[in-house]
């Protein structure tokens, strides 16, 4: 059994093998959140990318629970160099950790740091615990190889952007649902700011037209799998 909770934006808690990983948690300055930083207890953080709402609070949640920040090489250093534990990973390269494994996929799009430093390439994740796997795609435009993704990994539940502007909006993420086949998507990167105001049942009813599971969750809501 698995759970992932919104944080809204594109954050999660997804709790799987007795761990909890937080995923992108942007909370300070995100209008949407519900709950602060000091809330969260997590033991490993996944950053997609070094965008400021995805890193977001991830150094000082990593610091107060003496948590390990999994993400790419060159955000794991950032990170190391602000005293947090970072495990450096690489586009395509998947490690085991105590829940599970994580492998960091491809995505198109940046990756500098709020204060214009270099953050890597930005990525999406697979994780898989227990039997399940979760596909966050992070902030990207729709490609191809989400095909091979969804060929290669029996995904239960994808976690995909929606809000257009800076990643995909709604038609390419259906098209997106249709080269990954999860067994649920669950939309994400909408309505924060007011460039990417989009109506998430408008996704949904698309990703049902074309015979496939999409669910909303609102920010705090819970998804068990
Ligand atoms: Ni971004
Ligand atoms: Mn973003």
């Amino acid at each position: 059994m698995a759970k992932l909770t919104y944080l809204s934006h594109s954050g999660w808690l997804l709790e799987c093998g007795n761990h909890t990983i937080a995923i992108d948690p942007f909370l300070e300055g995100n209008p949407m959140a519900k709950v602060k930083p000091s809330d969260i207890k997590a033991d490993f953080i996944i950053v997609t990318h070094a965008h400021g709402d995805h890193l977001g609070d991830s150094i000082s949640i990593a610091k107060a629970n003496n948590a390990t920040i999994i993400t790419n090489f060159e955000i794991a250093n950032y990170c190391s160099a602000k005293g947090a534990n970072a495990h450096p990973l690489h586009i395509g390269g998947a490690h085991g950790f105590p829940f599970g494994k994580v492998k960091l996929t491809i995505a198109w799009h940046g990756s500098a740091f709020p204060d214009g430093s270099y953050g890597g390439t930005p990525a999406g994740c697979l994780i898989t615990s227990e039997g399940k796997t979760v596909y966050h795609a992070g902030d990207t435009g729709l490609f191809m190889d989400m095909k091979l993704i969804g060929e290669m990994n029996d995904i239960d539940v994808a976690l995909l952007p929606i809000g257009d502007n800076f990643t995909m909006g709604i038609d390419d993420a259906v098209k997106a649902v249709e080269f990954i086949k999860p067994k649920l998507v669950i939309p994400m990167h909408y309505k924060t700011f007011d460039v990417i105001d989009v109506d998430p049942q408008e996704f949904a009813q698309k990703v049902q037209g074309k015979g496939f599971n999409a669910k909303i969750l609102g920010i705090g809501e819970s998804h068990e799998f």
